[in-house]
């Protein structure tokens, strides 16, 4: 036995930054985004920190579960850079929550799929005996990456944090990953000039090639939730929800023509966020279990793809019970 998802949270930063205020500061339009990404307008921090946010969101998990944070045990925390590269983004919200009990604790740095890599490693935790409530945050701050100065990628991202709470239990059905390293396709560099020795120069905003991404992902979602749905002796129309990596509308479209399935099925929240990365499924979760959308014991897929290049499917029974 594994886990069960038993709340969820989010948080987003109180700035909203519309496409026709970004095209005040650039030369893009609200129809050029819109209408290549689906994309309205997106959250962007300004006065807090990404601590805050995640906490925030982490906070909003535990009231959801119904869990005091000393019964946490476990804690991942998925981000491309928090607010220190050390001490790590899950120790400070460690101290920030209170969470008292809680010594085993990671950032994982695995981009859009964070928050599936996550689970798997939670999964491994449960499954060994090592934890019996766990806080999983994916948290981004995509705003301070960015070159913004390049159009064709500075519109596409936002920032926020999806949180949720896993107790044991047989919601887990199974998760699938892949990895296809290089960083060619999309990366984000580090601030490296300042040592006297060293002559590579890399560029430390987010460098993406749109086009191969965009080919890449439509493919990968199809492909894998399709491995993993076969793997369970599942079809398409099996599952109740599809919650994607928020990255592009037309991608979210395309793989839903392919898998056959109607609009209310791949629920989005792009037009809302932008790409806010590993925290957009959580963020979305967050969403459709607040509005009561999950239904009890319905099959819901969730899969990401980006830097790494990576994917990660997962395979869930939705519990009402305690959300
Ligand atoms: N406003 C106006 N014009 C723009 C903008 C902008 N913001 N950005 C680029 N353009 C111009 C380009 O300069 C180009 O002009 P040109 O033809 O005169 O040279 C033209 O628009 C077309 O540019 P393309 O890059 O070809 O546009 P495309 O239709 O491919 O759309 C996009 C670009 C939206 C990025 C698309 O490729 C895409 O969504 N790819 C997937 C990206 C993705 O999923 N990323 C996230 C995955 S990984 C992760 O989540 C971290």
């Amino acid at each position: 036995m594994s886990f069960t998802i038993t709340g969820t949270g989010r948080a987003v930063p109180e700035r909203t930054v519309t496409n026709d205020e970004l095209s005040t500061m650039m030369e893009t339009s609200d129809e050029w985004i819109s209408s290549r990404t689906g994309i309205r307008e997106r959250r962007v921090l300004t006065h807090e920190t990404l601590l805050e946010l995640t906490a925030a969101a982490g906070r909003n998990a535990l009231e959801n579960a119904g869990a005091s944070p000393d019964e946490i045990d476990l804690l991942l925390v998925t981000t491309l850079q928090g607010d220190y590269i050390s001490p790590s983004l899950s120790c400070l919200v460690a101290g920030e929550l209170g969470l008292s009990r809680c010594t085993q604790m990671l950032d994982i740095n695995m981009a859009c799929c964070g928050f599936l890599y996550a689970l798997d490693a939670a999964d491994s935790y449960f499954r060994a005996g090592k934890a019996t409530k766990a806080l999983v945050i994916s948290a981004e701050a995509m705003s301070r990456l960015l070159d913004w100065g390049d159009r064709s990628t500075c519109v596409l991202f936002g920032d926020g944090a999806g949180a949720a709470v896993l107790e044991p239990g047989d919601g887990l059905l199974g998760i699938r990953l892949t990895v296809s390293p290089g960083a060619e396709h999309i990366s984000v560099g580090i601030r490296g000039d300042d040592s006297p020795f060293e002559n590579t120069h890399n560029c430390f905003s987010l460098r993406m090639n749109g086009q191969e991404i965009y080919i890449f992902a439509v493919s990968a979602i199809t492909t894998e939730i399709g491995k993993i749905l076969t793997s369970h002796g599942l079809t398409p129309d099996d599952v109740g929800h599809y919650v994607l990596h928020q990255a592009n509308l037309r991608i979210l479209e395309s793989a839903r023509r392919k898998l056959k399935q109607p609009p209310e099925k791949v629920p989005h929240s792009i037009e809302r966020y932008g790409n806010t990365s590993s925290a957009s499924i959580p963020i979305l979760l967050d969403e459709l279990n607040r509005a009561g959308t999950l239904a009890d014991g319905e099959t819901v897929v969730l899969c990401g793809f980006g830097a790494g290049l990576t994917t990660g499917t997962c395979l869930l029974r939705w519990h009402t019970s305690k959300n």
